[in-house]
């Protein structure tokens, strides 16, 4: 799977031009592949072309409030996202763990909102610079990872991101992805949730490191921020990773 993680870019011309790029190059068996989360204000767009052109790609939202925090100025919950035409909603993204500050209780209860519209969880995690170099990654992610426990989930994926790859340019070396996510595999597994789809990679992803990332055991799928405003870079990535 590949997801388009536009974050705070883009336009509604933009989205359009976008997704007539998308159908153009990409059949619709790899189309199924794709995940677009553009900011919530697009979704609704986003739907009405999907549904227009017949595109076969799912959209995702880039962020979920807490259902039972009510009333909540500003606030957008997991009824209005699937309305909007989401189908998934990421969760704890390193972004909004450290500007506004969501931590474990939090995070559960979008959690817990995100279930109950029975929306698809992409669930980031990530270890800091600091952290991985005081060789605390593991026990980090472990840590992040520990609320999903507890959580009822429909179908979900974890996303490992480290934060000193996003948008740096730099990506985690292949050896240590693929540890790693063995390592968040066995630790998901132990909660035996059936719902687990299986671990995701993101952070400064394109199309000249995609392939590589991709074939290694125990990366399902790419979360893709920068590289995935070009429609061309994002089917690029796409493509190379379906050639034989
Ligand atoms: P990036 O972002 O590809 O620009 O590093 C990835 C992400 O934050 O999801």
């Amino acid at each position: 799977m590949f997801i388009a993680n536009w974050k705070m870019n883009g336009s509604q011309s933009m989205l359009v031009r976008w997704l007539e790029g998308v159908n153009k190059t990409l059949d619709k068996s790899l189309q199924t592949k794709c995940i677009l989360c553009p900011p919530v204000c697009f979704l609704s767009e986003a739907s009405k072309v999907i549904k227009k052109e017949k595109l076969s790609i799912s959209l995702g939202a880039q962020n979920i409030d807490p259902s039972n925090i009510s009333p909540l100025t500003g606030g957008i919950d997991g009824a209005m996202l699937k309305e909007l035409g989401a189908e998934y909603v990421v969760i704890g993204h390193s972004e909004r763990r450290k500007v506004f500050k969501e931590e474990n209780q939090l995070l559960s209860e979008k959690l817990e909102s995100a279930s109950k519209e029975d929306l698809r969880v992409i669930f980031c995690i990530g270890e800091s610079l600091k952290e991985k170099e005081e060789g605390k990654t593991i026990s980090v992610l472990k840590k992040q990872l520990e609320i999903l426990n507890d959580a009822e989930l429909n179908n979900f994926t974890v996303a490992y991101e480290p934060v000193w790859a996003i948008g740096s340019g730099e990506t985690a070396k292949l050896d240590d992805i693929e540890d790693i996510h063995r390592q968040i595999v066995d630790e998901v597994r132990s909660f035996k949730k059936e719902s687990f789809l299986g671990v995701f990679y993101g952070g400064s992803v394109d199309s000249s490191s995609s392939r590589q990332i991709l074939s290694l055991k125990g990366v399902q799928g790419l979360l893709i921020g920068g590289a995935s405003l070009e429609c061309e870079e994002f089917c690029n990535i796409v493509l190379t990773n379906n050639q034989n």
